[in-house]
Order: structure tokens, then C-alpha cells, then sequence
């Protein structure tokens, strides 16, 4: 109808922007993922991953202090664990006084009123790099489902205010619920990793906790131990089994379902955002932040424009939090 309608109009300068903005980020929009590490005063950079580090505890409960005040409220939390704890059973990950429980207690001591969401999954106990018990050439998910109850109720007793399962056996965010409300935990929440595809972004995390499928196996093995996630993580090439598993996991007592990866995958946030009346998370992975470092280094993208625009296309897709190693900087940014 031009030239009536001019849409122009709308973008002339900034103010108008800013008032027909319909997005908008805020620091309280983002979850930033820890990687913890054994010792004291200890913090290592990830290859991979500039910027991010494996941290001790007590370096750790620094920086959670500094997002706090930064306007972040939420960090999920991943262990590396020492080769010598790694089983097939994943028990390392229920030891009252493991890493994770360790953490989740330091944190909540020095910083109470961050929210706390552990991983559930026994990937970084796993001698074999699964995310639950291997037996007869697959992952056995109900004899996992049983490993991550105690798992879970482990971190509620350490504290954690979320538990944030992200192995993708069938049914366990029922048994979360059950399990949690049997040990008295009502108001521990479960953010589950509903839509989790079997990607090649995951890289850099694996790295960083030397939790890659093992491709040689340490002993010669009485079964066959699979060499990817494909058995439980979805098919990229799929979208129905994405809203299928979010239906499940909201009736199953998720108070969160996630999305992840983010950038590649928005069309499935938008979809779970339609499908579901209970908050969607998103997870900016450890590859998708990869990419951007590699290339702000070579100097072909500008680090903060793409991050911030990232940003805002996973909210617009219907992200009500983000889960990204790019927090703290967004959180910087957004405050200045
Ligand atoms: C492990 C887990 C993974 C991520 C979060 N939890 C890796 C995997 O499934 O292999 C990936 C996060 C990232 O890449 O940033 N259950």
C-alpha cells in the first residue's frame, strides 16, 4: 500500500526503536554453566573454549559471588571427575561428599540466593563416557533412572534449588518427582533436558570434562559399548519426537523443559514454546560459543554484536532462559 505504509517509519532512530522493541535481554535471562574441578586455588582455561575455565570450589564460589552481582540468578553446574571414581555403575555420583555435592553446598552457602541446578547424567562418572549404565551393547535405561533418583537426591540434600537432568532416559523426570518427593524435597524443581539432539556442538564440553564416549575401552569388554549418544539424544533431522518429549516430560513433573542446542534449533524452540504452558530454557552450547571465539580471534565477526544478536534471536524464538557461557560478558554489557 506505499506509499500509505511506509515501515520505515518505525525505525527513524533509536527512541522509536527502543519503543516498538518487542525483545528484550536482561542478565536474570541467563544461566551460566561452571565446570568444577578438584583442588584449591586451581583454575585452568578450556583448549577450546577461551574465556571459560575448569575452577576449583573456592575459585568457583568467587565468581558465583561476582554473577550475582552482575544480575545473573541461575548457574548449572558440571563436574570433572577423577579417572580413578569412574565406573559402570556411575556410584561416585551419589557419594554425599562427592565433587558436585561439594559444590552445591559451597555455593549455597556463600551465595544463598543463586539458583542451583546440578546436571543429572553419569557422563563425567561414566568409564565409558555414557550418560547411564552400560550393559548388552546399549545404555540400560531403567537400571539408570534408578542411579540418577540417587543421584538427584543427593543434590537436593547438598542444596540445590533445581535439578536439571540431561541424560534423556525415558521416564526419568517422573522418577526425579517421585523420588525427590519421596525424600521429602517437594520444592526442588526439575529443569529437564527435554529436546536434547545428538550433536557435534557438545565437543568443546566434552573436552572440558573429558567426557567424550570412549572410541578405545579400557579393558577388553564383555559386551559391545556404543560409540555415540544416538541410542537416547534425538535426531537432528527431527522435529515431532522434540514436542512428543517436552509433552511427556511437563506431564512427568518438569518444572522447566530445555531445548538444546540453541542457534541451529530455533524453530524447535518456537515449537515447544507453542506446545508447552511451562517455561522453555534454551542451551547456547559449548560448539556455538566455540564458533564465535574462533572467529572474533581471526577478526571476521565482531564478538559482542554476534553474541548479543544470538542472544536475543534464542529469546525471540520463545526462550524464557538462556543457558550460556557467554553470560557474564552479556551480563557486562547489558548493565553498562
Ligand atoms: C552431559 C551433558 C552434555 C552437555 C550438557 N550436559 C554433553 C553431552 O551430552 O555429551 C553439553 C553442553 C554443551 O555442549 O555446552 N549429559
Amino acid at each position: 500500500m506505499f506509499p500509505l505504509q511506509r515501515g520505515r517509519r518505525l525505525r527513524v532512530n533509536e527512541s522509536i526503536r527502543s519503543l516498538v522493541r518487542e525483545t528484550t535481554l536482561s542478565p536474570s535471562d541467563f544461566m551460566f554453566p561452571m565446570f568444577i574441578a578438584e583442588g584449591e586455588n586451581y583454575q585452568v582455561e578450556i583448549a577450546s573454549m577461551p574465556g571459560i575455565f575448569r575452577r576449583s570450589i573456592d575459585l568457583t564460589v568467587r565468581e558465583v559471588k561476582e554473577l550475582f552481582e552482575l544480575g545473573i540468578r541461575a548457574v548449572n553446574i558440571y563436574v570433572k571427575v577423577d579417572e580413578s571414581l569412574k565406573d559402570n555403575t556411575g556410584k561416585e555420583a551419589w557419594n554425599p561428599n562427592g565433587l558436585m555435592q561439594n559444590a552445591i553446598r559451597a555455593i549455597k552457602m556463600a551465595c544463598p540466593e543463586m539458583i542451583v541446578m546440578p546436571d543429572v547424567a553419569l557422563d563425567p562418572y561414566s568409564i565409558y563416557g555414557h550418560d547411564g549404565i552400560i550393559t548388552d551393547g546399549d545404555v540400560a535405561n531403567d537400571a539408570t533412572n534408578d542411579a540418577l533418583v540417587k543421584m538427584a537426591v543427593s543434590h537436593a540434600q547438598a542444596g540445590a534449588d533445581f535439578v536439571a537432568p540431561s541424560d534423556m532416559m525415558d521416564g526419568r523426570v517422573l522418577r526425579l518427582r517421585q523420588g525427590l518427593d519421596a525424600a521429602g524435597f517437594h520444592s526442588v524443581g526439575i529443569m529437564s533436558y527435554s529436546a536434547k539432539y545428538a550433536s557435534a556442538f557438545y565437543g568443546p564440553f566434552r573436552d572440558a570434562l573429558d567426557s567424550a564416549p570412549r572410541e578405545i575401552m579400557p579393558d577388553a569388554e564383555p559386551f559391545e559399548v556404543p560409540k555415540d549418544k544416538k541410542t537416547y539424544q534425538m535426531d537432528y533431522a527431527n522435529r515431532l519426537e522434540a514436542i512428543k518429549e517436552a509433552l511427556w516430560d511437563v506431564e512427568e513433573g518438569a518444572d522447566m523443559v530445555m531445548v538444546k542446542p540453541g542457534i541451529a534449533y530455533l524453530d524447535i524452540v518456537r515449537e515447544v514454546k507453542n506446545a508447552v504452558n511451562v517455561p522453555v530454557t534454551v542451551f547456547h552450547v559449548s560448539g556455538e560459543y566455540a564458533m564465535i571465539k574462533a572467529a572474533a580471534e581471526k577478526g571476521w565477526l565482531d564478538n559482542d554484536k554476534i553474541m548479543m544478536e544470538q542472544l536475543m534471536c534464542i529469546k525471540r524464538a520463545g526462550a524464557s532462559l538462556i543457558s550460556t557461557y557467554f553470560a557474564k560478558e552479556a551480563a557486562i554489557l547489558l548493565n553498562k
